[in-house]
């Protein structure tokens, strides 16, 4: 088979990783893709915005099965695109990624269909400011649209409330809608599944890190680490999950015309009530793809064949014993202003069974590698238990160095 895999990041990376090790791939490409991917893919340097470029690629090359990494190609209906040109692709239709890419229509088909989430209300922004000053603090407020991870604020007090709503009028679009939604308490768990919009398969669950700093402290991140299964998710809870919030939400898509297929991620907040949902993601999410795929044990081409062809019930899936942890290398100064362009030493002294080392924001300058964004490395580690992983990841990150490298170390430490 030929497969063209479209993103460029620490996720992509980790599902060419794991797609590379299938039999049955003959050829394997990567759209962007990054140094790191370069040595298990051949890159492509077309955007992953450019869907008609994308799609005269994937013709010319005959390629047999097309795989979205990032949500936002999802968003601009690439499935539909290639479907529609007779092309096999994986991923969800724009229409059902909408449950990402719209935080209404996803609040809102929650509602419809009873799932647990925080309860909330939908206005216009400017009827937000008045409405704030009205409620309980703390309050969670949400803005319409991919907003790349500033989309929600928590606001303590009434002040904080109107500055974030400020910040949202900022953002641009002042007709825009917004939520402002109950603060819930509990332990936060990213529970993923794959389905062809009928049969879902639990795909194991992971706890990222968002903050900045140790001990959870500073700014939010894109994620600065990752620890797979997540050490709440119990197999009652993961029952729980798949019938009271899957099951339901796969046939709420249905019935509204929008069947899901690919992977759902599940942002989950775990309250003394039981699993509540935060959000949907359309996609696998970026640390935790980098821990949960080392520990999966199927081939990957199977179960995603099995979703494009509807004989996912045939499919069981089978994982690792043992634990993993992911460790996020960053630039200085990361989620605010920072340097690229420093070299990176020691990435290949770190060769091991247990280890491996996913590229994000990494660039090649003859026989250098270059740090390239914010967050330059992902390298996860295996092992019996959250010690023995956690032990073998930062004893993997001990010889990379570039100018400036951040990470936390706590990643693992429960
Ligand atoms: N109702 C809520 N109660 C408490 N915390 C929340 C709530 N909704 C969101 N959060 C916090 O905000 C973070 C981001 O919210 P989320 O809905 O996942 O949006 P996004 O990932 O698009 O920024 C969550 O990971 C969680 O920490
Ligand atoms: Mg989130």
């Amino acid at each position: 088979m030929k497969i063209l895999v479209i993103g460029g990041g620490g996720r992509e990376h980790a599902l060419v990783w794991k797609i590379a090790q299938s039999p049955r791939v003959r050829e394997l490409f990567c759209a962007p893709g990054n140094p790191g991917i370069a040595g298990l893919a051949t890159l492509v340097p077309i955007a992953p915005d450019h869907i008609e470029g994308l799609l005269l690629f994937a013709k010319g090359k005959k390629i047999d099965l097309t795989v979205v990494g990032p949500e936002y190609p999802l968003s601009l209906g690439i499935v539909d695109r290639f479907e529609e040109a007779g092309l096999r692709i994986f991923g969800p239709h724009c229409a059902a990624a909408e449950i990402e890419t719209s935080k209404v229509f996803s609040k809102l088909l929650m509602e419809k269909y009873k799932i647990p989430t925080a309860e909330a209300e939908v206005m216009a922004l400017d009827e937000a400011y008045q409405k704030v000053l009205t409620m309980k603090m703390p309050v969670v407020l949400k803005v319409e649209g991919l907003a790349a991870g500033k989309g929600v604020v928590i606001a303590r007090n009434k002040k904080e409330a109107i500055e974030g709503l400020d910040s949202f009028r900022l953002m641009g679009d002042a007709a825009c809608r917004v939520i402002l939604e109950k603060y819930l308490t509990g332990v936060e768990a990213s529970f993923f599944v794959v389905t062809d919009g009928k049969v879902a398969l639990a795909l194991s669950s992971a706890q990222d890190y968002k903050r900045i700093y140790d001990h959870d402290q500073g700014p939010n991140t894109g994620g600065m680490g990752a620890i797979s299964p997540s050490p709440c998710m119990t197999k009652s809870l993961e029952s729980e999950v798949m019938t009271k919030i899957v099951a339901p939400i796969l046939k709420g898509l249905e019935l509204e015309g929008r069947p899901y297929s690919g992977v759902l991620y599940v942002g989950l907040m775990l309250t003394s009530l039981g699993p509540y949902v935060l959000e949907f993601n359309a996609r696998w999410g970026d640390p935790e793809a980098q821990a949960v795929l080392p520990r999966l044990k199927n081939d990957w081409v199977d179960v995603m064949e099995a979703v494009l062809s509807h004989r996912l019930h045939k499919i069981q899936l089978h994982w690792k014993r043992g634990k993993s942890v992911c460790v996020v290398l960053a630039s200085k100064g990361y989620p605010g202003v920072y340097k690229k362009g420093e070299v990176i030493l020691g990435l290949d002294k770190t060769a091991s069974p247990h280890a491996m080392v996913f590229h994000a924001g990494v660039a090649r300058q003859g026989d250098r590698w270059m740090t390239d964004g914010g967050r330059v490395l992902g390298v996860t580690a295996l092992g019996r238990d959250f010690s023995e992983a956690r032990g073998r990841v930062y004893q993997a990150v001990d010889p990379i160095f570039f100018n400036g490298m951040y990470f936390r170390r706590d990643i693992g430490a429960l």
